[in-house]
Order: C-alpha cells, then sequence, then structure tokens
C-alpha cells in the first residue's frame, strides 16, 4: 500500500551516531567531495594520525548521507575489541543481530545485509587492520548495496578501497598577516576560538592578539586535537603565551625525539603542555584513566584510582574542562566518561613511565574482579536487570583485563571470566563467553576449583549453543579434575551437567546413572543450589517418562529449595516443570496457577529461551479446558519467539510432544490458524501480558497483523506496533530486551521502508491498516 514510498529520502531519518557535545567545525571542501564518492564508491576508507579528525569527519559524512541508504546504518566502534575472531560477531551485534545458538555471525551478516542499500562506518579498524580487512572484503564481495566508511590510521589494503587522507584543518600561511576577519574563514581558527570560548568566554580574536593566534594555528599544523587542547588554555594564558609554551615543548621533544613526525611532534608537544599544567594528583588519576578502554563511571574511577567520589569528581571535572577526557553520554542514567585514542595511549605510557603500571593495573583488575564478582550470582535476583546494565557498562573494560597480551595474573583472569559467565549467558554472548572462558582456562595455573567451574560453564555454553560434543569434552574435564582435586562441590556440578547433556542427546540411562552417583552426596553437601537442580532434572526425567507422582515430589521438592535459596531463576524452572507434570497428570487446574507463577518471575530477567516453554505449555492448559482460540495464540505466540532468534523450536522431545498435541489440534481450525497467526505477531512483553490476561494484552489482540505489509519484518511491526502505543526508544528497548540503539535502528528502519518521517505518522499508519482490514503491500 505505501510500497512506492519506499526508497524515497524521508525527513529526519538518521544512522544512529553517538553523540557529539560540540560542533562540527566545516571541512566544507572534504565534504564536498567526499559525500559524492561514499554514494557511488564502495569503501572508503578515511586515513591519517590520531587526532586529525578521521573519526568525527566520518560521523559528520555518515549523518549528511544517511538518507541516501533507506537500508540503515551504523557506526560500529572497533577499539575497545581486543580478539580479532570476534570481530564479525561484535559487528553483527551493532547492527542488531543477537547470537542465539552455534550461527556463524559472518553469515548471519551477510544474510542481514545481503539485499540492503545501507552503511556500515568502521570506527578505528586499525586496532585489528587484518580482521577488518578480512571482513570488510567478505562483506563488499556478499552484499552487493552496501557501502562502507572505515577510518583507521593505516589503509585497509583491500580491493576497491579508496583512501582518502584526511588532511589538517586549514591553516594560517606563515609570513602572511591576518585580519580578525580574515583568520575566521580559516577552520582551524574556527576550532580555536570555539573551545576557548568554552573555557573562557570573553575569548574572541582581536587586532592585537591575531597574530599570535595566527602563529599559533601554525605551530599546532592544524591537528584539531591539539587545537582543542591548547584552546583550554586560553582562560590564563594569552595566545603568545601558549605559543611560548609550545616552543618550550617543541626544544625538549626534538632533543629528545630527533626521529620525530612533525605531526607528532606538535600534537605531542599539545599533549605534554596539557599534562605538566596539570596538578600532582590530577595528573596521577590521568595516568591511572589511561587503563580504561571502555570509558568509567564516577564509580568505577573511583574504585580504580581509590578516591572517594567528590575528589575523583573535582579531578574530573578539570581533565574536562582541559578537553583531556571527554562525556561519553548517560546511557542508563549513569553519565560516563572517556578519552580519545591518542590521550589513552599517551597515559598509558606515562603510567608506564612513573614506573606505577604494575600497582594501577593490579588495582584496576582487583577493582573490576570485585564489580563482576558482587554481581554474579544475582544477575537473575530481583533487580537483576540492574546489574546486568552495570555490567555491560563496563563490558569493553573486562575485556581488556582478559585480553590474550594483557598482563593479567593467570588466577584472576579466570575468576573474571567465571563471574561474568551468567552476564555473557544471559545477555546471549555465547561465543565471546567461550573465548574467554577457553583462554582463562588454558593459562589456568593449576587444578583448582576455579578451574573445575570454568571448565563446567565451558560445557554449559556449549550446551546451550547446540554443541553436544564440545559440552560433553569439558564437561568431562571438569568431573575428572574436581575428582582428582576432591572439589566436591565442583564434581557436582560437573555430574549434573554431564547428565543434562546426556538427557538432552537421548540418552537418558547414562544420564540417570550420573545423578544417582551424586545424589546422595548432594544431600550431603546440604548445599540447596545443587540438591535443587539434581531434584530438578530428576523431576524433569520423571516428567519424560511419566512417572507422575515421583515427579510431583522430586519437583515439589526442588521448587521448596529454590525458593529457600532465594533463586528465582531456578525457581521458575522448578515452577514451570511442576506445571507442566500437572498438566500430564491431567489437572489444568493445579498447572494454570504454577505456569502463571513462572511467567511472572521470568519476565523480569527473561528472554525468549525462559517464556516460550511456558507459553507452550499454557497453550496446552487452554486447549485442556476448551480454550481453543487462546490456545492457539499462545502456541503462535511461542512460535514467534523461536523464530526471532533463529532458533529452532525444540524436537519433540518426550515432554514437549504431549503438550504440543494439545494446542496442535487447537490450531488446526480455520479459526484456530487466525489465532495462531495473531499471537504470532506478539512480541515478548505483549505475549507475556496476553498470558497473564493484563489489560494491555487487549490493545495487542486488536491489533491488525499486517504481515508482509510494505516489507516490514515481524520484528519492525512489533516495534511500529509500540511506537504507536506511545513508548520511548528507551522503553522498547526495556520490552524487547534489545539495546536501546537496536531500537532505535529498527525504527529508523521503519520509517525509511514506510517513507514516514515520525512516530506519528507510524502510528497512523497502523490505524489505517487496521481499518482497511490489515491488508498492505
Ligand atoms: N571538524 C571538526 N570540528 C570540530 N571538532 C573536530 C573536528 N575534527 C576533529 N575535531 C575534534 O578533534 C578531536 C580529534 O578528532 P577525532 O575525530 O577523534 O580524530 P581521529 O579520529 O583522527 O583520531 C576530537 O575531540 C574531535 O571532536
Ligand atoms: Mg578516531
Amino acid at each position: 500500500m505505501a510500497r512506492h514510498r519506499v526508497g524515497t529520502a524521508p525527513a529526519g531519518h538518521r544512522i544512529q551516531l553517538p553523540p557529539q557535545l560540540t560542533p562540527f567545525i566545516n571541512r566544507q571542501r572534504e565534504q564536498g567531495q567526499l559525500r559524492p564518492l561514499l554514494l557511488e564508491q564502495r569503501l572508503l576508507s578515511l586515513v591519517g594520525p590520531a587526532g586529525i579528525g578521521k573519526t568525527r569527519l566520518a560521523l559528520e559524512l555518515a549523518a549528511s548521507v544517511s538518507k541516501r541508504f533507506p537500508g540503515g546504518g551504523w557506526f560500529v566502534e572497533l577499539a575497545p575489541l581486543r580478539e580479532p575472531e570476534m570481530l564479525p560477531r561484535h559487528v553483527a551485534r551493532s547492527v542488531g543481530i543477537e547470537e542465539e545458538g552455534g550461527g556463524d555471525a559472518f553469515h548471519q551478516l551477510l544474510e542481514a545485509l545481503a539485499e540492503a542499500r545501507a552503511l556500515l562506518v568502521l570506527d578505528n579498524c586499525e586496532s585489528l587492520v587484518e580482521a577488518s580487512a578480512l571482513l570488510v572484503d567478505g562483506l563488499l564481495r556478499g552484499c552487493p548495496h552496501l557501502t562502507i566508511l572505515a577510518t583507521s590510521r593505516e589503509r585497509l589494503g583491500v580491493d576497491g578501497e579508496l583512501v582518502w587522507r584526511v588532511d589538517p584543518l586549514d591553516t594560517p600561511q606563515a609570513g602572511r598577516p591576518y585580519t580578525p576577519l580574515q583568520l575566521a574563514r580559516l577552520d582551524s581558527a574556527q576550532l580555536f576560538v570555539d573551545r576557548a570560548w568554552r573555557s573562557h568566554p570573553d575569548f574572541a580574536i582581536t587586532d592585537g592578539n591575531a597574530s599570535d593566534v595566527a602563529e599559533l594555528l601554525r605551530r599546532l599544523e592544524g591537528l584539531p586535537l591539539a587545537i582543542e587542547l591548547a584552546a583550554t588554555w586560553s582562560g590564563a594564558l594569552t595566545p603568545h603565551e601558549i605559543v611560548t609554551r609550545l616552543d618550550d615543548r617543541f626544544q625538549l621533544l626534538s632533543t629528545r625525539h630527533r626521529a620525530m613526525n612533525p605531526r607528532h611532534a606538535s600534537l605531542r608537544a599539545a599533549i605534554d603542555s596539557s599534562y605538566d599544567a596539570l596538578q600532582d594528583v590530577e595528573r596521577g588519576v590521568f595516568r591511572q584513566l589511561g587503563l580504561f578502554a571502555g570509558g568509567w563511571s564516577i564509580q568505577t574511577m573511583a574504585a580504580v584510582c581509590a578516591l572517594e567520589q567528590a575528589p575523583a569528581l573535582r579531578v574530573l571535572v578539570s581533565l574536562v574542562d582541559r578537553s583531556l577526557v571527554t562525556v561519553a553520554g548517560d546511557p542508563g542514567g549513569t553519565t560516563r566518561y572517556r578519552m580519545l585514542d591518542v590521550l589513552r595511549e599517551y597515559a598509558a605510557d606515562k603510567l608506564r613511565e612513573a614506573g606505577e603500571l604494575d600497582v594501577a593495573w593490579r588495582r584496576f583488575t582487583a577493582s573490576f574482579l570485585r564489580i563482576a564478582e558482587s554481581a554474579a550470582g544475582r544477575l537473575t535476583a530481583a533487580g537483576g536487570e540492574r546489574r546486568l546494565q552495570e555490567l555491560g557498562a563496563e563490558h569493553a573494560n573486562f575485556r581488556a583485563i582478559l585480553a590474550a597480551d594483557a598482563p593479567s595474573d593467570p588466577a584472576q583472569a579466570l575468576r573474571l571470566a567465571s563471574a561474568l559467565t551468567d552476564y555473557w549467558r544471559l545477555r546471549g554472548h555465547y561465543t565471546e563467553a567461550r573465548l574467554h572462558l577457553r583462554a582463562a582456562v588454558r593459562r589456568a595455573p593449576a587444578y583448582t576449583p576455579d578451574l573445575v567451574g570454568a571448565l563446567q560453564s565451558l560445557g554449559m555454553l556449549a550446551f546451550l549453543q547446540g554443541d553436544q560434543a564440545d559440552a560433553m569434552r569439558w564437561t568431562r574435564r571438569a568431573l575428572a579434575i574436581s575428582e582428582r582435586t576432591s572439589d566436591r562441590h565442583g564434581s557436582l556440578r560437573a555430574l549434573e551437567q554431564l547428565a543434562r547433556v546426556q538427557f538432552a542427546s537421548g540418552d537418558l540411562a547414562s544420564a540417570r546413572a550420573c545423578l544417582e552417583r551424586g545424589l546422595e552426596p548432594a544431600r550431603r553437601l546440604g548445599d540447596p543450589e545443587i540438591l535443587c537442580t539434581y531434584q530438578l532434572l530428576l523431576g524433569q526425567f520423571a516428567l519424560a517418562e511419566r512417572r507422575a507422582d515421583d515427579g510431583v515430589e522430586l519437583l515439589a521438592g526442588a521448587l521448596e529449595l529454590a525458593r529457600r535459596a532465594d533463586h528465582v531463576e531456578l525457581s521458575a524452572v522448578a515452577s514451570g516443570l511442576l506445571g507442566r507434570l500437572h498438566l500430564l497428570r491431567g489437572r489444568p487446574d493445579l498447572a494454570q496457577p504454577l505456569l502463571m507463577d513462572t511467567l511472572t518471575s521470568v519476565r523480569r530477567f527473561g528472554s525468549w529461551r525462559h517464556v516460550a516453554p511456558v507459553l507452550e505449555s499454557l497453550a496446552a492448559v487452554a486447549a485442556d479446558e476448551g480454550q481453543h482460540e487462546r490456545a492457539a495464540q499462545l502456541a503462535g505466540a511461542a512460535a514467534a519467539l523461536h523464530e526471532q532468534v533463529g532458533a529452532r523450536p525444540p524436537a519433540a522431545s518426550p515432554v514437549r510432544a504431549p503438550l504440543a498435541d494439545r494446542w496442535a489440534r487447537a490450531v488446526a481450525t480455520g479459526q484456530g490458524r487466525r489465532a495462531f497467526e495473531r499471537g504470532r505477531t506478539m512480541d515478548l512483553d505483549g505475549a507475556i501480558r496476553y498470558a497473564l490476561g493484563e489489560a494491555a494484552a487487549a490493545v495487542e489482540e486488536r491489533d491488525p497483523a499486517p504481515r508482509g505489509s510494505v516489507g516490514l519484518t515481524r520484528r519492525q511491526l512489533q516495534i511500529a506496533r509500540l511506537v504507536a502505543h506511545g513508548l520511548t526508544n528507551r522503553e522498547i528497548a526495556d520490552r524487547l530486551f534489545i539495546s536501546e540503539r537496536t531500537a532505535e535502528g529498527h525504527i529508523e528502519q521503519i520509517r525509511n521502508k514506510l517513507g514516514f518521517s515520525s512516530r506519528v505518522q507510524i502510528a497512523a499508519w497502523l490505524v489505517e491498516q487496521q481499518r482497511a482490514g490489515g491488508e498492505g503491500g
């Protein structure tokens, strides 16, 4: 219906870009030449030294051409990434592809971008230049309408790459007088004035200082970062004094490093001067901040730098004033700060020179280990979402500690990887989790319970990704080591994990043998969590074998234990299984409240993985009670959750099959099929609310099901519906368990496909669709 609008340029379409707090200074010549190039080239690389303005220019270009990329656009920062093998997954995640199962990230990317006229901005390719080149080459070959804009200190060296060397900003010529007006036409002077004015509101170029400013800009060779730094001194120093100070630095630099590239020297002189002007305390803190690969919050800074929050904030304000630190935004309501890469490298160098690196690094790792360990184990409890978000904000710092080349203590790295396992699992960072755990295990200095735990986690993650052979291998190692070291707790966990893998591969006899071996020791150990998982699995077996009475006893016991251990996730699993068992016993009345309980618990941290089986069970309850439409709709919603993440619904397991039979019959009628389709258009939250019979579900239900309309994917349709209901991007992100950026990205694509510029139009369109009976395209 609105198909003709596809491909037109809706006003206000923007690629999702990180916010910039200062205005962009022209670069009109570059923009004029680069914009058309970006539209006709497949790969454009902005190349140049640090601080010359590559990232800023890329951001500006991307924003200005975004309307021409109806398939969407993404800005992906590569600097925090340390492992080349993580690159495809990192880019896929930025593009909004969630990780589920063992799918290969590169191929998922190819598939997602195959037809899209899209723009991918890859910032800081120099940090992983070979991996970037490989990825870019593959994407360009596989996605004929994709354009890539890269920034890098060196070229990628890929076929078809157009290398654009970024020049410094226009700079005053030597030996020529400038009036204030003439000077003000130059980009470098504009940048200087803008930044000087920020720290010194009275600053202006006058007849009196024009020649000094011109000299200063020449000294700084038009390098934006150097200009920004020098401009912050203008509150305390006149331009003439700044030049003198820089001259002194140059003298020093040129005697110390004769071979230094002059452009590096001007930046170095500017950074040195800023650094020298700091007070001792500030210098010390600045050096330590060089360790934060992923930025920091006041809290993490205070912890790592061993400061109270008030003095930490004072230092921070001073560093921001001097442009040594940048405010990076406030995701989740907490302000985060960061340093530009060159400054971070500089700070880290200084830390090393001062002989403080070892001590600072130890404190850095210890602080982040504390953060991770204090959150671990409580992620699935009440308030878990917030803890997940906090860990997510620090992810790049964790990565830095776990990086292969980091000087981390192997025992601590192992503990950190173990502590982060639940975060990685719940946020679907499977590949990364396995990578770090594998590395940590390889370097583990001794057979310890931490090692056993990590091995078992590796088994669990492999199991979740459907890699049963690997799961078996890791779990057996965990078991062997735990037995050799008489680690009872570890042995029991490993045995249970082994049973799970065997059960999943259909070997019920071995699985049961494992559990039976562990059950008595588990009772003796007296750890309610372990005992609970044992009873849960045994209950699951009983369920599979239709031994109803055994099952009820085991699962009711497990539920009791989980509640006693205050373990929300296990309680939910136990009540879910118990509910299913009652269903199989022909007691939907007992099943229903338990399943509702489960759903209420898992919605808090729930992923589709937790929710889909409960919806299916509730569908069976409804079918049993003669509510065929509800049964079919719930079944449709469960099917959609599997589809959205590209997971196949679990095979007809002995537990699932008899339940599936019940709702399958409900779906078989014409009315049932329509209800099923209606369910398939529901999102996670809508489905939960519908299942729980909450009011808003009625709205969801009345909504049209214009699948395929103007080519909207199901995910986009869900999001359009949430937009129409007046939710903010944040709220949408929260509901769908995606990042805010991903939500924004989807909305941009919806606007593009529909040719709309505002949310109101999206809402109006949905209403129109509804009137038209849900038919579109
Ligand atoms: N044209 C510009 N207008 C305003 N600020 C700029 C401009 N170019 C660069 N900057 C600023 O200079 C600093 C360095 O630029 P950046 O793009 O990070 O350099 P690079 O990516 O080449 O290392 C940043 O603080 C950036 O905001
Ligand atoms: Mg950059």
